[in-house]
């Protein structure tokens, strides 16, 4: 008995033994066409060990792939385990580099169901109608592999798809409703960056859990039945600006199950509506930029699950309600730019990660509860009007915090406490513009900080060393500009890319910074000494800025050998010397400004190799030569200032076409040019003779937001500084010489003037009534010459003009009468010999204007209206597309001295913050899609 059993016992245990070997040593029948197509695939293929486009991933072993192993055992390689065909291939992420073409052998694997090639490198290879042969593939992901060209029709005979991904690709509107309607089995669909230029179709499966259809053109209206799916899961309309929406007036269907939800950039033009607390189950919610207004509804509250919340660049506005800051799971809180005003409330839930309140009208205090936000990397409340005194102590326990901005409020930072506080050691970016700062004891610890912006305070006398050590290797931005900084003995920023010193009290010699600065600013200060030539150093400096100073001696030869240098500003200091020959040699050279010096000697021909060159002002120095006509080669020169030189003899032509092409400022006032006007300089001139509506300023780099070209010229009878938008600004000043002769009718071609003066000459002869053509001239100054004749009565035609000056002349006759020069008062006409007419008398019978039907010029709008239209202007520059502006009758100067530029360092930080909040988004966006993916 016992025998039995045992024998049964051993029995069975050798047939379980075999049982195991058996079937670890079946086969997986591999089919050989299959394996053969695999390897032919894999000699296509190479592998990039340096890609890190996918740092989280463990990337296949593609060494398993050989013919010694059976193809279904290889890495990422499934085979069905019935009839052994391979029906899945993952190589998502595997660094592949290599092109597919339409007789891969990719395509024989026919009994394919998932097909992942995504984050890999396939060379701007095409979709070919052959993936339209995979006819069992449920699943297909294509996307962030460098595909190209057009999705083809044939993907939408794959009519069990379930799952498809694409990117960056194209597919007109017909394959995309084709698409939707033949793939009715489609749960989950992600077409980002794809262009698909198409509305939205209105039927579609109800199937979708997943649709992603991020900037891909789409334009309409959206269908509200897609509010409606019932599985729907995540919906991403994000940044397709042509498309707009509704939102549901009832209750959403698919409420229940969202998840995530973006259509930030589809215009809603309307409230929030209350039916948003339905949305119980969703964890991330952008509507940024949504043209949305009104209050955000008590319902919010509702959301109980929500971990990011974006509603920023909207004219929401009323109170931020108090439920927001109790939501459990709120991490990410953007808000910023918008019309939010009262006071912050306490937060409640301290899981806030993220939050941005920045450019709203918030006032009061700080909420101490700030402090109790353990895992707050983000803090930006610039821009609001919080008052009070700030204490550090406030921050200093947020040791994750990594972002800290509360610049452009009324507030005053302090550091009070009996032990002194200190900023977190994990600061990187703090920007304090405005915050009152007067000491920086409380930046002692900040080892990582990159980016500093204690611009606008009032940090006194030296910055102190142990600062300088401990920025050395981390800060690239430091902006300490318009503080009351005396002395910096020298810049030991090894990291420095961006330094703005702009507007201390810095006193003593040129200090210099780092070899790695890019961008040096030290205008407005009391610097004095020769600029060392150690300036040199910096190799890789793109702007130099030392205007405003008292630095004197010779300007160094040896910055002309500087390849990289963009912008020369040295205006107003006491350089001495002649001008360097060296400039132009390796030259980027786009604006070089040397006014107000004390240059000598002859303009510098080398010059003329300057092809970038667009602004030239060596106005009000001691240069001794005849006019540079060979800078009319300059391609882009735009800008030339050479008033107030000894600058002489008669301007004369060359035989070289289409000169100065793009030049529309021109001021060679206060010279010795003599013989007549250059009419043959006229002649050319291309930009000046034509008003071009749609011009805009040039695309302005993150950089050039912080430096801005200026120009001092006479318009409107005084000295005015023009910044910027002198790009845009067409003057001719030719005042002040030895000018003899007639003025030249074709004066009369270069309607695109602004500002015409030819005063303090010695012209004779009538006043051509060509000048009537100048339709946008605003300021006319022709007095102190020997001009002759009547004033021509078509000048009443000009409804731009503001300033007319044509004293100390021999004209007569009538005074035209017209809205313009109905507001020009006697001193336009003094000195002449016969003038009549109002407003010097009666007498020429057509006295009666009609006061009441002109209209006040916008040309005497005051401060305010004037930076509105500039920052809508910059905004419009910065962004990349012009504000189509009308420069007739616009506002076109600042005077930097009286402006308050708090305007534009706003828009600036807009438009950071704008890019930094999408950067992080679309970080955060690819791990959740990850996340999500992962589930399928
Ligand atoms: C590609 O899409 C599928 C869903 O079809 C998903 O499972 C897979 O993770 C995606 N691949 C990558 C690398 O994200
Ligand atoms: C769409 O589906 C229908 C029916 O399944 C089929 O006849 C048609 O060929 C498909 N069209 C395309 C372009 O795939
Ligand atoms: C808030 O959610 C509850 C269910 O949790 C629901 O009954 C209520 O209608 C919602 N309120 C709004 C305004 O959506
Ligand atoms: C919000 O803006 C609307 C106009 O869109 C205005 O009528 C309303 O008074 C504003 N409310 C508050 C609290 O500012
Ligand atoms: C802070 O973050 C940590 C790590 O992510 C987490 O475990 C903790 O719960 C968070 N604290 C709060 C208050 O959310
Ligand atoms: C910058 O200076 C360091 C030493 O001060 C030197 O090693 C480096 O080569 C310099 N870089 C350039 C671009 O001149």
């Amino acid at each position: 008995m016992r025998k039995m059993v045992y024998r049964q016992f051993s029995f069975l245990f050798f047939f379980c033994f075999c049982l195991l070997s058996f079937s670890s040593s079946i086969p997986h029948r591999c089919h050989e066409d299959e394996s053969i197509s695999l390897l032919k695939f894999k000699k296509t293929l190479t592998v990039d060990p340096s890609s890190d486009r996918c740092i989280s991933y463990s990337y296949p072993n593609m060494s398993s792939w050989n013919k010694s192993k059976d193809c279904c055992s290889w890495d990422r390689v499934i085979c069905d385990e019935m009839t052994g065909h391979v029906i899945e291939l993952d190589l998502g992420c595997s660094r592949l580099v290599g092109k597919i073409d339409s007789n891969s052998s990719l395509f024989r694997l026919s009994h394919l169901q998932r097909l992942d090639l995504s984050w890999n490198n396939f060379l701007n290879s095409h979709i070919f109608p052959e993936f339209g042969r995979f006819s069992s593939l449920t699943h297909l992901n294509l996307t962030n592999s460098f595909f190209s060209g057009q999705i083809p029709s044939e993907i939408s005979h794959l009519s069990k798809l379930q799952s498809l991904h694409l990117s960056d690709l194209r597919v007109g509107p017909h394959n995309f409703k084709l698409l939707l309607q033949n793939l009715t089995q489609l749960r989950e669909l992600d077409l980002t960056y794809v262009d698909i230029y198409s509305t939205i179709p209105l039927n579609f499966s109800s199937h979708f859990i997943t649709l992603g259809l991020e900037d891909t053109g789409l334009y309409g209206i959206i269908p509200e039945s897609i509010f409606h799916l019932p599985n729907l899961e995540t919906l991403d309309l994000s940044s397709n600006y042509q498309l707009s929406g509704y939102f549901p007036k009832t209750k959403w269907n698919s409420s229940a199950s969202l998840v995530g939800l973006d259509l930030s950039g589809v215009n809603f033009s309307c409230n929030l509506p209350e039916s948003l607390g339905y949305l119980t189950s969703v964890h991330s919610l952008s509507l940024g930029n949504c043209n949305l207004r009104g209050p955000i509804p008590e319902s919010i509250s509702n959301l109980t699950r929500i971990e990011s919340l974006y509603l920023d660049g909207n004219s929401l506005n009323g109170t931020i309600p108090s439920g927001m800051f109790s939501l459990p799971s709120l991490s990410y809180l953007s808000l910023g730019s918008n019309q939010f005003s009262g006071q912050l409330e306490d937060f409640k839930s301290n899981t806030l990660v993220w939050i941005q309140l920045q450019g709203n009208r918030l006032q009061g205090h700080l909420p101490k509860s700030i402090q109790n936000l353990v895992n707050l990397t983000t803090l930006d409340l610039s821009f609001n009007n919080f008052s009070g005194s700030v204490d550090v102590s406030l921050f200093s326990d947020l040791k994750q915090l990594s972002y800290l901005s509360l610049s452009y409020n009324s507030i005053s930072l302090t550091n009070e406490k009996e032990v002194k506080s200190s900023l977190p050691e994990s600061l990187e970016y703090l920007r304090l513009a405005a915050c009152d700062v007067k000491e920086l004891e409380f930046l002692r610890s900040a080892k990582k900080l990159s980016d500093l912006d204690l611009s606008n305070n009032k940090v006194q006398g030296r910055v102190p060393d142990w600062a300088w050590s401990t920025w050395n290797f981390s800060v690239s931005n430091l902006n300490l500009s318009h503080n009351m900084l005396t002395s910096m003995d020298s810049i030991p920023l090894q990291s420095g890319y961006i330094i703005d010193l702009r507007s201390n009290f810095l006193k003593g010699s040129l200090p210099i910074p780092g070899n790695s600065t890019a961008f040096f600013f030290t205008s407005e200060n009391n610097l004095s000494g020769e600029i060392p030539s150690s300036i040199c150093n910096l190799k890789s400096v793109q702007l130099l800025d030392l205007a405003r100073n008292n630095l004197m001696g010779a300007i160094p030869q040896c910055l002309g050998n500087i390849s990289s240098l963009q912008v020369l500003d040295m205006h107003h200091n006491n350089l001495s010397g002649t001008l360097s020959t060296a400039f132009g040699i390796v030259s980027e050279l786009r604006s070089l400004n040397l006014h107000g010096n004390e240059l000598e000697g002859k303009i510098p021909r080398s010059l003329a190799n300057c092809e970038a060159l667009q602004v030239l002002d060596l106005g009000d120095n001691h240069l001794n030569d005849t006019f540079p006509m060979w800078l009319g080669t300059l391609p882009y020169l735009q800008v030339l200032s050479l008033r107030s030189n000894k600058l002489h003899g008669s301007i004369r032509t060359s035989s070289i076409e289409n000169m100065f092409p793009q030049l529309r400022l021109i001021d060679l006032s206060y010279n010795a040019f003599s013989g007549n006007l250059p009419t043959s300089v006229f002649q050319h001139l291309k930009a000046m003779r034509t008003i071009d509506q749609s011009l805009k300023a040039p695309r302005s780099s993150y950089i050039e937001s912080y430096y801005q070209d200026s120009i001092t010229i006479a318009t409107k009878g005084m000295d005015r500084e023009i910044v910027r938008i002198l790009y845009l600004y067409t003057a001719l000043d030719l005042s002040s010489n030895k000018f003899r002769g007639k003025i030249p009718s074709i004066l009369g071609d270069l309607v695109a003037l602004h500002v015409l003066s030819l005063s303090h000459n010695g012209l004779q002869g009538q006043i051509p009534s060509s000048l009537r053509n100048l339709s946008s001239i605003e300021s006319l100054d022709l007095s102190v010459n020997q001009l002759s004749g009547k004033i021509p009565q078509q000048l009443a035609s000009l409804t731009s003009l503001a300033f007319l000056n044509l004293s100390y002349n021999h004209l007569q006759g009538c005074i035209p009468q017209g809205p313009q020069f109905h507001t020009f008062e006697n001193n336009s006409y003094e000195g002449n010999d016969g003038l009549r007419g109002f407003p010097i008398s009666k007498g020429c019978g057509n006295d009666q204007v009609s006061e009441t039907n002109y209209t006040e010029s916008a040309l005497d709008h005051d401060q305010e209206s004037n930076s509105e239209f500039l920052s809508d202007f910059w905004k419009g520059a910065l962004m990349g597309y012009g504000s189509g502006l009308c420069i007739g009758l616009s506002i076109i100067y600042i005077m930097i001295s009286t402006g308050n530029l708090k305007w534009l360092a706003r828009i600036i930080e807009e438009m950071e913050q704008r890019i930094i909040t999408r950067r992080r988004k679309k970080q955060r966006g690819q791990r959740y899609y990850k996340r999500r993916n992962n589930r399928f």
